[in-house]
């Protein structure tokens, strides 16, 4: 994904754009660039590299201008060089155009063009395409004045009008995603922004105006903001804006009151944003559950389900649908589903359930898990599952995002913004809020009301045993330290924290680039023993539960073949792990369908710790984006 910022209004536009990037980083940052009108030249500054280097170039020349548009990119057509960062632009260099999403269709486009005789291009990317396209459109509309069939000056469409024309017939022939923003030379003050299937949000100001990718760009000129719909195409101009479809129709639209404020998304005395959201999480678990437990009741109380009491008796099996570290949260929701409610619940990969033909019986109830709520493949599935009928919910926790809005109903997270590219407080989130969804299912089914206080009792004391595990952050540096040259760690879990091994696992990949896997313990014997070795350690999440003695027999097959041994547990089960594990990190000791919440913390502090010891960018690791909004 790219992140897209686009301003009008009476301000310098320069450092406006170059604010907003910043806050954009976290959606890509393998090159950045900005195109700001001035009379009758368009200003680009655009290189490969980080925002910082663009940041650079600005200042050795500022641009100048009160309008202009900008990118941070995330390569997928096109290595990140200097010609292929954004802004990109027409054939005759008057409309710059700024792309996040992938043009399919962009070789039949291009083709096209060729044969027209437009040779003109200058980079590998499908954006320019549609540049080029918009930009011929707009001028053979211009030409057609000329011949305008005798049609009064008056009743020709102005300039403004035709490019936004130029845009609908464009897009038209597109077949893929996009949100794009862009301007034109000969029209003032003016913008034209669009979207299908990647965010575009109007941020709407006094005397100007603003299109970004995420509300979190533009969140410190304005809170109030207009989330665009697929088909969208908005006219943006300093003091109005209109909004029409693809199609020509005219758009519904709504000016919403952004969440959060610009304080919510300052990093304030930490270091990273990654560590300040782990450290969040006694409030945003806290959130999670806000007014959604009834003591009274013994239930949980989801009202955004849009369900029936006699609905949601009635499913008779879960699907749970995400990616990354939201499938991860969906592994350990199958296991709370089931035990909570006995209701047959499954994990799909959303990207091999939106392509596959799962078999589902009528009473399926599908739940797409999404931070962002514009991840690619799980809008896919979502869209996929609704399209066979069957009832869809979100869970995500970005407010009005196409997940959210696409979806029969859902819950929220109301995390607050997590910019971190590791998703670490939208995980703890998500698995509260499944928690809740097994208790309300059960309730409705054998749970009585003794179970249901009891979950509810373990769910409200997570935000203070939260706490405590946030103090276990020096031991897990020094554990950090200890094992900074290793050249890669393994984790094992069982039950419900098997699928805490697999997400510690992809939290070190991604931000320390050490090789690492996760895997039911029990699996060690079947094949993975193979790699224990001295210079290899292995992370058992072993708290004090039912099968804490079954990873004991585990941790001693590994130490007895040399392998080191980190043991995350609780209770008195440290003292049995004295003289066997190497290091012991002990966690308060809770019902094991909570456990995952607070075991996993120390391994996200591990991943951020040990990451910090090797150098590398923790917020905005190699490669990645923080969501992915492409196939
Ligand atoms: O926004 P989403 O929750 O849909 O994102 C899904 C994954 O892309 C995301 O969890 C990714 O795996 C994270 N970088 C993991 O830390």
């Amino acid at each position: 994904m790219c992140g897209i910022v686009g301003y009008v209004g009476r301000s310098e536009a320069a450092p406006i754009l170059l604010d907003g990037l910043r806050r954009l980083g976290y959606r890509g940052y393998d090159s950045a660039g900005v195109a700001i009108v001035n009379g009758n030249k368009v200003e680009t500054r655009k290189c490969a590299g980080r925002i910082a280097e663009l940041g650079k170039l600005m200042a050795e020349r500022p641009p100048t201008g009160t309008y202009g548009i900008s990118h941070t990119r995330w390569a997928t057509h096109g290595k990140p060089t200097d010609q292929n960062a954004h802004p990109h632009f027409d054939a005759t260099g008057r409309l710059a155009l700024v792309h996040n999403g992938v043009i399919e269709n962009y070789q039949a486009l291009k083709d096209q063009l060729i044969r027209d005789g437009d040779t003109n291009f200058a980079s590998e990317t499908d954006t320019e395409v549609l540049a080029h396209l918009i930009g011929k459109l707009y001028d053979q509309s211009i030409a057609a004045d000329t011949s305008s069939n005798g049609k009064t000056k008056a009743e020709l469409p102005n300039k403004k009008g035709r490019l936004v024309e130029a845009v609908r017939t464009a897009l038209r022939q597109v077949i893929g995603t996009y949100g794009i923003a862009l301007v034109h030379r000969d029209i003032p003050d003016f913008i034209v922004g669009a979207r299908r299937g990647s965010p575009l949000v109007l941020g709407v100001g006094k005397d100007e105006n603003f299109l970004a990718s995420d509300v979190s760009a533009i969140v410190a000129y304005t809170r109030d903001a207009v989330y665009l719909n697929d088909f969208d195409v908005v006219a943006v101009e300093r003091d109005k804006f209109e909004i029409s479809s693809v199609a020509g129709e005219g758009g519904n639209y709504q000016v919403s009151k952004v969440e959060f404020t610009d304080a919510d998304i300052k990093k304030g005395d930490y270091p990273h944003y990654m560590l300040k959201e782990i450290f969040e999480q006694p409030g945003s678990v806290r959130d999670a559950m806000r007014g959604r437990l009834s003591q009274e009741e013994c239930t949980a109380k989801l009202g955004g389900l849009n369900m029936t009491p006699a609905q949601l008796r009635d499913v008779g099996r879960v699907v749970l649908t995400g990616c990354g570290t939201a499938l991860h949260a969906a592994m350990i929701g199958e296991y709370l589903i089931e035990q909570l409610a006995q209701i047959p619940t499954e994990v799909e990969y959303a990207s091999e359930f939106r392509h596959r033909n799962t078999p589902m019986t009528r009473d399926t109830l599908v739940f797409a898990i999404s931070q962002s709520g514009e991840t690619a493949d799980t809008l896919g599935a979502l869209r996929e599952s609704r399209r066979k009928g069957y009832r869809t919910l979100g869970i995500c926790n970005n407010v009005a995002s196409t997940i959210a809005r696409e979806s029969d109903g859902g819950v929220y997270m109301h995390a607050g913004p997590e910019i971190g590219v590791a998703a670490t407080k939208s995980f703890t989130s998500q698995v509260a809020i499944l928690t809740a969804i097994g208790l309300l299912l059960g309730r409705m089914r054998h749970l009585s009301t003794s179970e249901g206080t009891r979950i509810i009792e373990a769910l409200e004391a997570l935000p203070e045993q939260i706490e405590e595990v946030l103090k276990l952050s020096d031991q897990m540096k020094a554990i950090a330290k200890k094992y900074a040259s290793v050249s890669g760690l393994l984790f094992f879990g069982r039950q419900f924290n098997f699928p805490i091994a697999v997400e510690a696992a992809l939290k070190l990949k991604e931000i320390t680039y050490l090789f690492a896997e996760g895997h039911p313990s029990a699996e060690l014997k079947h094949g993975i023993i193979a790699l224990i070795r001295p210079d290899l350690p292995s992370v058992f999440i072993a708290p004090d539960d039912a099968v804490f003695s079954k990873n004991m027999n585990n941790i001693e097959q590994v130490r007895a073949r040399k392998g080191p041994v980190i043991a995350i547990t609780s209770g008195n089960c440290a003292k049995q792990l004295k003289g066997i594990a190497d290091d012991i990190v002990t966690v308060p000791k809770v019902p094991d369908f909570v456990s995952p919440i607070l075991t996993v913390i120390p391994l996200q502090l591990l991943a951020y710790h040990l990451a910090v010891e090797l150098g590398r960018d923790v917020d905005k690791p190699r490669n990645l984006a923080k969501s992915v909004t492409v196939e």
